[in-house]
């Protein structure tokens, strides 16, 4: 898989905009868009090999001040085709002091032939769905196949994209929902209105989503050396977890005891040793990761009747996918902005090619005004 063909204006950047990213799924119809990436995101991790797509480790500043948060960068080479690369900022103050996300990122695609930026894609509303298409592709395998009761902890913005895509896969009667926040909790109908459900939502408290949910969804902003969510809670023995809040050393949501009972499965087992709910397991507690479960399902189905753990701190290969998707969309649909974004000029080594062009008498008075300028 390779991004759409962008090649064709080498001196063209292809911009998609948030508007034009939202175009895309007005266009499209979300559910379409939404099952897309989920059946996208599975192939991609079927014909998954390391020797063929690179994903090192992302890295990043994490930083106090001016406020407490990071920016880190997630880079993929799709050997012998381009390099993906999202940069995202994580700053939890963001929806409570500046109405902003806790998650803003954008999407940049490279060309491994000249370095050119072939195009930039608002990184936003493709990481929310990505990660909920991703919870969707593994909950298939790992979750019990009649789940009725899901459960979110946490119902920020991912929850949104969390309930979307595990309602296309799951067939689900009852959401239980908590955030520490509660204003959060009472605009949780509303900001799911798009997604037309038929189902009842309630308030609730984590020990009872524990304790009642088929599938549960961790995805809080919680702090490092706050965790875990709960603790000596039961909860009913085939109970699948999508803990999606756990990106950061130091912070978790699950506890050790729960985790060490499970079948835990991280996205991306070198990150999540660092990041996720991995980072409080020995190895021998930590089970095959994501491309292993999905290449090998068979195998793996068994676990849908005990309690399992997808440990999800994100991978740039949701992101590549997530990428070509809204890219090709955009092609066919004719969105996006192109700009001329870097110095590409006629003579290929005179980077002073645009002055050289002008009038002598021109760039004569330009730097006769410098000079006099720093005479004053
Ligand atoms: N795994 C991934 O690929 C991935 C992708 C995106 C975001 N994330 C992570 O998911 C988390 C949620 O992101 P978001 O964009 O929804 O953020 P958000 O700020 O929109 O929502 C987070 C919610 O968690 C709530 N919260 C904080 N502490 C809590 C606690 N102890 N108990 C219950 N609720 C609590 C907050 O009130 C908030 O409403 C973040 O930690 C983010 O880093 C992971």
């Amino acid at each position: 898989m390779n991004c759409p063909d962008m090649e064709r204006k080498i001196n063209k950047t292809l911009v998609l905009s948030a508007q034009d990213v939202q175009q895309v799924v007005l266009q499209k119809e979300l559910n379409k868009v939404m099952d897309t990436l989920i059946e996208r995101l599975e192939k991609a991790l079927q014909s998954y090999h390391p020797d063929e797509v690179k994903t090192p480790m992302r890295s990043g500043f994490n930083y106090e001040n001016p406020v407490t948060g990071l920016i880190e960068w997630m880079p993929l080479y799709h050997k012998g085709n381009d390099v993906v690369m999202k940069v995202v900022g994580y700053h939890p103050d963001n929806p409570s002091k500046r109405n902003l996300p806790t998650i803003i990122s954008s999407i940049s695609i490279y060309c491994t032939k000249t370095g050119h930026l072939k195009g930039i894609i608002d990184g936003v509303l493709p990481t929310a769905l990505r990660t909920g298409a991703s919870s969707a592709v593994i909950s298939k395998i790992l979750a019990k196949k009649d789940a009725k009761i899901f459960g979110l902890i946490g119902c920020g913005a991912q929850a949104v994209t969390q309930l979307h895509a595990l309602s296309r896969v799951f067939d689900f009667e009852k959401i239980l929902i908590y955030d520490s926040d509660e204003s959060t909790i009472n605009s949780f109908q509303k900001r799911i209105t798009a997604l037309n459900l038929n189902v009842s939502i309630q308030a609730s408290d984590v020990t009872k989503i524990v304790e009642q949910s088929d599938i549960l969804c961790t995805a809080t902003s919680i702090d490092v050396g706050a965790g875990p969510l709960f603790n000596g809670v039961q909860s009913k023995a085939h109970l699948h977890i999508n803990a999606v809040g756990s990106d950061f050393p130091g912070k978790i949501e699950i506890p050790l005891s729960f985790l060490q009972e499970s079948f835990v499965c991280p996205d991306f087992k070198q990150q999540a040793l660092v990041e996720g709910e991995c980072q409080q397991l020995e190895d021998k507690y930590i089970g095959a990761d994501w491309v292993e479960v999905i290449q090998n399902q068979e195998n793996f189905t068994k676990y849908s009747h005990q309690k399992t753990i997808f440990d999800s701190t994100g991978w740039a290969l949701e992101d590549w996918v997530v990428t070509n998707l809204f890219m090709e969309y955009a092609l066919e649909l004719g969105l996006g902005t192109e700009i001329e974004l870097e110095s590409i000029l006629e003579d290929a080594k005179n980077p002073y090619e645009f002055i050289s062009e002008m009038p002598v008498e021109t760039l004569i008075l330009r730097e006769v005004e410098y000079m006099k300028s720093e005479l004053k």
